[in-house]
């Protein structure tokens, strides 16, 4: 069927070998989503216990697709893109080195005033403010399509008009996409920044396919977005249990659905949101369930999902999924006040799908290897960069902004990302007096769009993180 809102720029069809069978699939695909659209679910086998795995994040972040493509082992398949005739294997249950040594890879190397690690929405923000203010730019993204998380989000934002509402996220990707072609700034899709050598400038290492990249820079941007969260439940391994982002890529991404009935944990905003592009899809959604006594997200998303039929069972679990191979159901059960079971009330769906929507860790893997002072914040989704409101780390030249600096949203990410892509080029000598405006505008934007109540917990968060930058940072 036909998506509502999306038209699919499928590109050419080409041909793969998965394990000696001859799989169909588009240019524009991952390697992951083509198999999952051919039906095969298990990517791989847990190295212990041997038990299926399967599509879980779609972002390169889980490590359940690992396959072995064209001999080389551990290849994150959901963000590798198909090509004709690639060998795809899956691993029994780790892969194995090739006999012969790979052919020299070809380095690259560049020279720039600031590197943007990530190019979702805070990524794409502040390379536009600094390539403006007149610093040489490049940004390093691991994924194949620039654009972080926006690319998938089909609905319209809500805030401020400066600040996109009432525009669809996969709309607003477009628009800074194209504000940054019209500037000067360097693109390394594919490109995965492993290390971060900070000393008076930034040593930075970039796993490409062609090879590796070395980057000096003499200032960072991290914007790498955030993980999404596992909880614990008998089979939460099966194929079929999938993220909610990671369920959005497919469906969105590579117009792949894959199932037909599924039972959404988690009523926050993604949850809810989720419940009605599953069923934009064609998808049967049984049920959220939440375990708290209220639904986290807006009450306009709510209504409109219990307007179409999903029932959201509020004080409910996810007891545990069923089935051997993939998923064939979930069992849900009532907490009481402690949040324990209670026994009797379980229920049984029968579903194909499981879609987690509970929350994100923020991704801060850069900044820690290089050193960072860092805090676990639960209000801001976990470990975060000590940071000050500027958005610098305690590293010489470090930002950090949108998802990586305090899971919160993509406009409040735009608004980091630009204060931090200004500061950093203000500090680089670039037009300090242009970027002093930008800076104060951005900051007053933040400062009304987190005065909300949504916001409250953010904002405790945040004032802890700046509290501690005054000792760490100064
Ligand atoms: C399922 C889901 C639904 C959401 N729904 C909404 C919503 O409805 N409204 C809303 O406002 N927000 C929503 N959000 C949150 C919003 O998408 C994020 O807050 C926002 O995208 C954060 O922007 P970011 O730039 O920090 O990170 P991201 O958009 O995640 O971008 C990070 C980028 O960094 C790249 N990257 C990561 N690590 C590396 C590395 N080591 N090297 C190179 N590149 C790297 C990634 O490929 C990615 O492109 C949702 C998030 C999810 C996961
Ligand atoms: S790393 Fe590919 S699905 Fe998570």
């Amino acid at each position: 069927m036909a998506h509502p809102i999306l038209e699919f720029d499928r590109g050419r069809e080409v041909e793969f070998n998965f394990e000696g069978r001859r799989i169909r699939a588009f240019e524009s695909e991952s390697i992951a989503a083509a198999l999952v659209a051919e039906g095969i679910l298990t990517l791989g086998w847990s190295p212990k216990r041997r038990r299926p795995r399967g599509f879980f994040c779609g972002i390169g972040k889980c490590s359940s697709c690992l396959m072995t493509v064209d001999g080389v082992p551990n290849v994150r398949t959901c963000i590798t893109p198909v090509r004709d005739g690639v060998e795809v294997r899956r691993q029994r249950p780790l892969g194995e080195l090739p006999k012969a040594p790979p052919p020299e890879a070809k380095a690259g190397e560049l020279d720039v005033d600031l590197l943007v690690i990530g190019g979702g929405p805070a990524g794409l923000s502040a390379a536009i403010e600094a390539s403006r203010l007149g610093a040489r730019v490049a940004i390093a993204d691991e994924n194949v399509r620039p654009g972080g998380q926006l690319i998938k989000q089909t609905h319209k934002f809500f805030g401020s008009r400066e600040n996109y509402a009432g525009v669809r996220g996969i709309e607003i990707a477009r628009i800074l996409l194209r504000e940054l072609d019209g500037l000067s700034a360097t693109w390394l899709t594919r490109a995965t920044v492993i290390a971060d050598y900070a000393g008076r400038s930034h040593d930075v290492v970039v796993s490409t396919p062609e090879g590796p990249w070395r980057i000096r820079a003499d200032a960072v941007v991290v914007s790498t977005g955030a993980t999404e969260n596992m909880i614990p439940f008998p089979n939460n391994d099966l194929p079929g249990v999938m993220g909610a982002g990671g369920l959005q890529t497919l469906m969105h991404v590579f117009g792949v659905v894959p199932g037909e009935s599924a039972l959404i944990v988690g009523a926050g905003n993604v949850g809810l949101i989720l419940a009605y592009q599953l069923l934009q899809a064609g998808v049967d959604v049984k049920a959220i369930v939440e375990i708290m006594p209220k639904i986290g997200g807006y009450a306009v998303h709510a209504a409109k999902v219990r307007r179409m039929g999903v029932p959201i069972l509020l004080r409910h679990t996810l007891r545990r999924a069923v089935g051997r191979e993939r998923v064939e159901g979930a069992e849900i059960v009532r907490v009481d006040e402690s949040f324990r079971p209670i026994e009797g009330t379980e229920e049984r769906f029968d579903v194909d799908m499981i879609v987690l929507a509970v929350g994100l860790t923020p991704s801060t893997e850069v900044p820690r290897q290089a050193g960072a002072a860092w805090d676990y914040v639960p209000e801001l989704g976990g470990p975060v960069p000590i940071h000050d409101p500027y958005l610098r780390t305690s590293v010489e030249g470090m930002y950090v902004a949108g998802d990586s600096s305090g899971i919160e949203e993509a406009t409040t990410a735009m608004l980091e990302g630009r204060v931090a892509g200004a500061h950093a080029a203000a500090e680089l000598g670039l037009r300090p007096d242009r970027a002093e405006g930008v800076i104060k505008e951005a900051l007053r934007q933040l400062e009304s769009f987190r005065s909300g109540p949504f916001s409250a917990k953010v904002v405790r968060g945040k004032q802890r993180v700046w509290e501690r930058a005054r000792e760490v940072i100064g």
